[in-house]
């Protein structure tokens, strides 16, 4: 029967990957754990391939030309500004054209139609459907029914999940992990213009490393309910030899959920939870704020936050003085008080760069769902091979 999806949700994480994949590829993207190593770096090298062709015009051309033929749906039911804006540009800039629905009460679920209906729809007019809804888990089931529809013979196309209630945001992990991996390589003058050299960095710290391996995360305010963090942690805990910090209020909700640190520790992960930023903030080598997500407070919580000091939960220039130098600041945004306006100048602060970073590895990941990332690394090396400007070398 279609639309029964029970039995395959009550399922572990890991045996669900095999149903989102179809011929050895990714066909719907639901959970960060649907990530290797070997794919992160391959979206990774094609997302800075798609940012190399965008600033050039017969790359814009070439890119746009890719997915002319396909029409994407944003189903974003949820509140949203960069993970929306972002997937429009991204499919704008490989020629998808899109089409959008952020407000239920003007399409048929005002009538009384089905989310499972709804989604069938938009499969029967469009070729890719990203969503993000306030429902957990709506997205997987999503992916679900169109794996049953192609099992029918129906139309059936990929889902993106955009972001699914408290649960999992696994492009913004891929983003995040993106900018970090530009970061810690401390080449790219595009990521951090006025950053200090990796030869500075290590005549001054020599044991310092490049890569991700080896290194301090740090997340502070919102652990429990910030799906973000929940996604990026699990594409972290791929490299060997991190150390994770968490820094929340000790409330129940806010702190790190239990079953996720038991994970994280199964993975290899040194895993330290902290009550004060204050007390961490000279090891960190990579400082995640988060906001707390007042929206999912229940009438319990509203009552036992109104008393916590949140303010040892708030990023400030003073502490910022006290980081390494090295240190790469991060907020998936929207930011609320929690990192002080002054600090947006400091060149440790990464979050915008971070934000622009979402635009090219979620065409990258588009690229990949429809099979052209390919001829993106084909074309690449050819249109930048004929190109030079004789007074600055080859660009
Ligand atoms: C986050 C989200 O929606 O989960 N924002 C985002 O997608 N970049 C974080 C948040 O809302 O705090």
């Amino acid at each position: 029967m279609l639309y029964d999806f029970e039995a395959r949700l009550a399922r572990p994480t890991a045996l669900k990957i095999a149903d989102l994949e179809r011929n050895g590829r990714l066909k719907h993207v639901i959970f960060s754990r649907q990530f290797n190593r070997e794919l992160i770096d391959h979206l990774c090298g094609i997302a800075s391939m798609i940012q190399d062709l965008a600033q050039i015009p017969e790359g814009r051309e070439f890119l746009g030309g890719r997915l002319a033929h396909l029409r994407a749906m944003l189903y974003f039911t949820q509140p949203s500004t960069r993970t929306f804006l972002s997937f429009m540009a991204a499919c704008q800039m490989l020629g998808l054209t899109c089409n959008e629905i952020r407000d239920p009460s003007v399409s048929s679920e005002y009538k009384g139609e089905s989310k499972f209906d709804s989604v069938r729809m938009f499969s029967s007019y469009f070729d890719l459907i990203i969503m993000r809804t306030r429902e957990p888990r709506l997205a997987e089931c999503c992916a679900y029914l169109m794996n049953d529809l192609d099992d029918f013979n129906q139309r059936s196309v990929p889902v993106v999940n955009g972001g699914s209630g408290a649960d999992e945001h696994p492009t913004q992990a891929l983003l995040d992990v993106y900018t970090a991996q530009r970061c810690f390589e401390f080449t790219s003058e595009r990521d951090a213009p006025r950053r200090i050299s990796f030869e500075a960095l290590r005549a001054r710290n020599p044991t310092l490393k490049k890569g991700l391996p080896g290194k301090t995360y740090c997340f502070c305010g919102d652990i429990g309910r910030g799906r973000t963090i929940r996604s990026f942690v699990n594409l972290l805990s791929l490299y060997s030899g991190v150390r994770m910090i968490f820094v929340s209020p000790e409330h129940e909700r806010l702190r790190l959920p239990e079953e996720l640190r038991a994970r994280l520790l199964q993975s290899g992960v040194e895993v330290q939870e902290s009550r004060d930023l204050d007390k961490v903030i000279e090891e960190v080598d990579l400082l995640y704020m988060t906001r707390i997500q007042h929206e999912w407070d229940t009438g319990d919580d509203k009552t036992s936050l109104k008393g916590a000091d949140l303010s040892r939960y708030w990023l400030t220039q003073k502490l910022v003085s006290r980081m390494k130098e090295h240190a790469v600041i991060l907020h998936p945004f929207p930011r609320n008080e929690e990192i002080a306006v002054e600090i947006d100048t400091d060149p440790r602060a990464l979050y915008f760069t971070q934000a622009r970073n979402g635009m090219w590895i979620r065409a990258a990941l588009i690229a990949y769902l429809f099979d052209v990332d390919g001829a993106i690394m084909r074309t690449h090396p050819k249109l930048f091979a004929e190109r030079h400007d004789y007074n600055l070398g080859n660009i």
